[in-house]
């Protein structure tokens, strides 16, 4: 039965090979990161206030003349097919069917444009700028005539993160399993079935224009080969392609948020990634209201890496945060449902979110604020 989303979790992990299980599950070197995301997020606790009238209690909000359902939405995540063929599609259509935003993965497995067209809500663009730039202004290009509505720079992988689980499994690209994970995969014959069905992802958005390019041609494409001379100056550049809201995700000191403003960007997502970059990282909730102060509510701001429940949603917003990100619990849906169990995940936080505000005495999520303790106040 699933009551929550660790039973997604657990769910995944029985339906997944082990070495997919962790390549989502898992972190960067010792998970220490991966680890304070939950730790700070579940020290933290909200004050309840009493005797409010909550009848209308709601959890939309509006963000960028958008209505979302509710102040959270999907992150983007690559290399999604490896859990469900057409992850990328499923869900989407889900997040939009919930009235919620999706933000799609440069490192994808279904078109773009494909993705655009599956949902009707509030979708967003994430971008990796890699050495060859070309393949960002392609990808921009294709973005902004498909329809996506803002664009999200990604600036924590300059370099990608050191994951021991994907090593020790030998999972990197071009992937060639040895006997265990041959056998892992035999293990999961409704995994397998689908996939070799489905065929080897492809990372569809990063073919070069004119060429084809296999799997393993555009995984070193997107590994190796970050553009590290990208800097706060590049911002322009991006401007020049993108008329759209931009956001910049993975910022974590409020020097860089200050900066962030001065380079008028639209809005950022506090994020170490899940945990899956920088392990000596602090948590993204330990940062935030660092940056929130920073930004004195110039921006929105959003955060990721570790919400597990609607509580957790309600303890960003409480702090200022305009709204809340979530990757892996989708991937798990993904993994034990389909579409359809992304939509049962999204619906959970949905209603733990509106329990926990009607338990604080809540009516919007705005006014989650007056539940901070009192020593958080600012
Ligand atoms: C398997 C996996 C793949 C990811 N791929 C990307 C990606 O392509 N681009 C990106 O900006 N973030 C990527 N992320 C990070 C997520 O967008 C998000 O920051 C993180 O998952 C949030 O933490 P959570 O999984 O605890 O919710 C990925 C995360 C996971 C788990």
């Amino acid at each position: 039965m699933m009551v929550n989303l660790d039973d997604f979790r657990q769910a995944a992990q029985r339906v997944l090979p082990r070495f997919v299980y962790d390549y989502v599950a898992g972190g960067a070197d010792d998970e220490l990161c991966l680890q304070r995301n939950r730790s700070d997020l579940e020290s933290m606790t909200l004050m309840p206030r009493s005797l409010r009238d909550t009848t209308a209690a709601s959890t939309h909000i509006q963000v960028f003349g958008r209505t979302w359902s509710a102040p959270f939405g999907v992150a983007p995540v690559g290399l999604i097919d490896v859990v469900r063929p057409q992850g990328d599609k499923l869900a989407a259509r889900a997040a939009g069917k919930a009235g919620l935003p999706y933000i799609l993965s440069t490192a994808s497995n279904s078109c773009l444009e494909e993705v655009r067209q599956a949902t009707d809500g509030p979708c967003w663009m994430q971008l990796y700028v890699m050495q060859d730039r070309s393949m960002a202004d392609t990808i921009l290009a294709r973005a902004r005539e498909a329809g996506f509505e803002a664009l999200v720079l990604t600036v924590d992988v300059p370099v990608g993160g050191y994951r021991e689980k994907d090593l020790r499994h030998g999972f990197k690209l071009p992937f060639r399993p040895g006997p265990r994970v041959l056998l892992d995969m035999a293990l999961h014959p409704n995994w397998l079935r689908r996939q070799a069905w489905a065929g080897a992802p492809q990372f569809v958005n990063l073919v070069p224009a004119g060429g084809a390019g296999s799997a393993q041609a555009q995984a070193a494409l997107l590994s190796r080969t970050m553009d590290r001379a990208l800097v706060w100056e590049d911002l322009n550049w991006l401007r020049s392609k993108w008329d759209g809201p931009v956001l910049i995700k993975g910022v974590l000191h409020p020097e860089d948020a200050r900066l962030a403003l001065h380079a008028g960007v639209d809005g950022l997502i506090v994020s170490n990634h899940g945990g899956r970059q920088l392990d000596v990282a602090p948590s993204s909730m330990a940062v935030l209201p660092s940056i929130l102060d920073v930004v004195q509510s110039r921006l929105p701001v959003f955060v990721d890496s570790g919400f597990r429940r609607g509580s957790d949603v309600a303890k960003a917003l409480a702090l200022g945060a305009q709204g809340v990100f979530m990757g892996r619990p989708v991937a798990y849906g993904l993994a034990q449902g389909g579409e359809q169990g992304v939509a049962q995940v999204l619906d959970l936080v949905r209603q733990e979110l509106l329990r926990a505000m009607i338990l604080l005495g809540a009516n919007r999520p705005e006014t989650l604020a007056d539940c901070l303790p009192v020593p958080m106040r600012g």
